[in-house]
């Protein structure tokens, strides 16, 4: 008998097949007993009848604990009532492994707890159904770029010098060179990449040695940066409207069921549409008094901040062009203002604060060697980033979206660290 996939039932309705999976719940009643299997693709009732099957498999029905793996053979039938709607008639029944007590039981767990078991709680519904947005946000990411005729450009994990600071750099021994770092964004090879192919994007994981315990930080974390010759801020902004867009409709037209599972009210997610506010910083700043937080002008944003400010749309809203002294080096200054740089962050809505930061790049040599010694960071390990300013130096600009961000805001979630299949934070290396 064919293996099918629950996932795929509906083109089998009528066939005798077999499904392989997991014991998510049983019960009996009279001579009726009902199992819940899982196989990874969705849920499927089965119904055994004693009588209609061998006593000697319907007696297998009590030796089967939760998580027992299994062989169901049987008819499919349509069942509106049943989860999926389709329910198996049960005509035969291989027991593949009895599990040992599961320590994931329907009663209410503690997160630690539940963290300590991550490789288990990925089997749960809501556990399952965010790591399937999060597949579906990657795999629209990669479709918008590539669609675009954006070349993808791995960037290297062993770096020589920061690019975001040298606050959070993790630091590991590299043989007789000296120290290592892990790379906190590809964006200066993306930079490298994007003179070569003029759009390229990066897409991996990076690293921030984060000090803070909050419900954004990871110390491990993915992170998309597209970046593109000839673009300047403006070009940068309209990209990742296009980007959002792009995404939330792909998760509002192929994750309906993972949504639901998530109880996620979805009417806010319909609204991210072109085009998206735009405000400067000194917007922002005016939101923050009217709204009596003491707010000086030139600090950065915090996450209290954000979550203001951001509560006052119904979509995400870009706020640009922030004082240069709090952002990073490779900012490009406003010619009308050299105070400010040339940077874009994305707030998303309903108080999920910063998913997306970027900017138009500094691309004359001589500003940027003035910004190399400003922020005290050594030539030597930034020479090749300053010959692309050396031979035919454009305007360029990119942005980074951070994935785990993105999926706590389009999934609801309380924390990130729901979003990624094994957390990495200051205080949890485990599993
Ligand atoms: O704003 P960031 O630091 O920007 C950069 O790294 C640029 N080099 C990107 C570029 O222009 N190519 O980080 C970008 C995004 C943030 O908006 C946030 O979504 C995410 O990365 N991020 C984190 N996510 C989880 N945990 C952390 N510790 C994060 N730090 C940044
Ligand atoms: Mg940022």
């Amino acid at each position: 008998m064919p293996r099918i996939y629950i996932e795929n039932l509906g083109s089998h309705v009528g066939e005798e097949i077999r499904i392989s999976g997991w014991l998510y719940n049983k019960r009996s009643s009279g001579k009726i007993r009902f199992l819940v299997i899982r196989d990874g693709s969705g849920l499927l009732q089965c119904v055994m009848m004693k009588g209609t099957v061998p006593d000697e498999v319907f007696n297998r029905f009590d030796m089967l604990t939760q998580e027992s793996s299994l062989n169901v053979y049987g008819k499919i039938k349509k069942e509106d009532r049943a989860p999926g709607g389709f329910e198996m008639e049960v005509s035969n029944l291989e027991i593949i492994q009895v599990a040992k007590e599961y320590p994931i039981t329907p009663k209410e767990h503690g997160v630690e707890f539940l963290m300590d078991l991550r490789h288990l709680w990925l089997r749960s519904s809501r556990q399952h159904a965010i790591l399937r947005v999060r597949h579906r946000i990657i795999k629209s990411i990669r479709d918008f770029f590539d669609n675009r005729g954006f070349v993808l450009m791995d960037a290297p994990i062993f770096t020589p010098a920061a690019c975001e600071g040298t606050s959070t750099l993790f630091e590991t021994d590299y043989f007789d060179l000296g120290k290592a770092y892990l790379t906190q964004s590809g964006q200066l090879y993306g930079e490298a990449g994007a003179m070569a192919h003029g759009k390229v994007y990066v897409f991996g994981p990076t690293f921030r040695a984060e000090k803070s315990k909050t419900r954004r930080h990871l110390t491990e974390f993915w992170m998309v940066e597209p970046e593109v010759a000839f673009n300047d801020l403006n070009d940068n902004m309209e990209l990742a409207e296009d980007f959002l867009e792009y995404i939330v409709s792909s998760v509002l037209k192929n994750c309906q069921q993972e949504l639901k599972v998530l109880e996620r009210d979805t009417k806010f997610l319909e609204s991210v549409k072109k085009p998206l506010p735009k405000i400067s910083y000194d917007e922002a700043v005016e939101i923050l008094k009217k709204k009596g937080i003491a707010f000086e002008w030139g600090n950065d944003l915090g996450g209290t901040d954000e979550t203001v400010i951001s509560e006052q749309f119904d979509r995400p809203v870009i706020v640009h062009r922030y004082p240069a002294q709090i952002k990073a080096f490779y900012m490009k200054r406003d010619p009308k203002n050299p105070n400010l740089a040339l940077a874009m962050d994305v707030l998303a809505p309903e108080g999920y604060g910063e998913i997306i930061g970027g900017s138009q790049r500094e691309d004359d040599f001589d500003a940027l060697i003035g910004r190399l010694d400003e922020h005290k960071l050594p030539h030597s390990a930034f020479d090749w980033y300053l010959d692309l300013r050396r031979f035919g130096s454009v305007p360029h600009a990119g942005f980074g979206l951070g994935i785990e961000r993105t999926v706590a805001w389009i999934c609801g979630l309380e924390h990130v660290r729901e979003t990624i299949p094994f957390p990495r934070m200051i205080y949890r290396l485990n599993p």
